[in-house]
């Protein structure tokens, strides 16, 4: 069996930077996305100092928010009502996770549905599960690009997901399903997975879990999407054996370099489409 085709996020990101830059610089506008960070969580701030790189890098003006985890959860809506209420902010982003006497329902729901670019208001939730034009939440809807650039079609394909967040399992499992795959969610109350992803065509993995989806869980020919992101002994991984399972799939994406790339691409395109005014239906 000849190796998996990798499902290169990294280059492919770079490519749309590059195109994302050229369309703004072109349009004349300049996006605003602010970010908010509400404490001293390390990964957070790595993420967010990422984000922040690409919007310089694209042309996105960009701010960065700092708050105590003390701050209160009014005080926090304040902030963000303002935010809200300022024209010259196109999007506006709140770092997970949040303090735990903070309530994230609370915060999200907060954002005003045009300027959440992370697609996590619930009516932008409830906007993809109508199959309607709305923000998708990033990590999600850049799988489905990637998966698009491979000319990976999901109609018809049997689509395992792992994981049933609300940031990415459940809204892959709806992207995958408006594109007509047919989906199983599996999570970590699921009896006997194997059953499930020996059937897959694709699989996304979302659990957080280290080396959990091993070579004898696939059939040969299965595309693997890794959303992983797990530290172990001090280096990165994802969820998938990637040197064992790359043998049997037909495609499969690396960590780093795969999924996490693509993320921050599709909120730099989310935000551009936040300036433009128009929460665009991609897929
Ligand atoms: N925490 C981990 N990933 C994300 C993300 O994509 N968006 C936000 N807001 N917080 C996160």
């Amino acid at each position: 069996m000849s190796p998996a085709t990798i499902l290169n996020g990294k280059m492919l990101s770079e490519k749309r930077l590059d195109l994302l830059h050229d369309e703004i610089e072109k349009s004349g506008i300049t996006p605003c996305l602010v970010t908010v960070i509400v404490g001293e969580d390390r990964a957070s701030q790595m993420y967010v100092r990422m984000k922040h790189t690409a919007c310089e890098r694209v042309g996105i003006e960009s701010e960065g928010l700092e708050y105590s985890a003390a701050i209160t959860e009014a005080d926090l809506l304040n902030t963000i009502q303002r935010l809200n209420q300022d024209p010259d902010i196109h999007g506006i982003l709140v770092q997970l996770p949040l303090p735990e006497h903070i309530n994230t329902g609370h915060i999200l729901r907060a954002v005003a549905p045009e300027k959440d670019v992370d697609g996590f208001h619930p009516v932008n939730l409830g906007l993809l599960l109508e199959n309607e034009p709305g923000f998708r939440p990033c990590t999600p809807l850049g799988i489905m690009t990637l998966l698009a650039e491979y000319g990976i079609d999901p109609a018809k394909k049997r689509a395992v997901v792992i994981g049933r967040s609300t940031d990415v399992g459940k809204p892959i499992a709806a992207l995958l399903l408006n594109a007509d795959a047919t989906v199983t969610i599996c999570h970590s109350k699921t009896e006997n997975i194997n059953a499930y992803t020996k059937e897959a065509d694709i699989i996304v993995s979302a659990a957080g879990r280290p080396h959990m989806v091993r070579a004898d869980m696939i059939s040969p020919g299965c595309v693997v999407i890794d959303v992983g992101i797990n530290h172990v002994d001090g280096k990165l991984c994802g969820d998938v054996d990637f040197d064992e399972v790359s043998k049997i799939a037909s495609a499969i994406t690396p960590v780093p370099g795969g999924v996490g790339p693509m993320t921050i691409v599709t909120l730099m395109e989310n935000t551009f489409k936040a300036a433009l005014n128009i929460s665009c239906k991609h897929v």
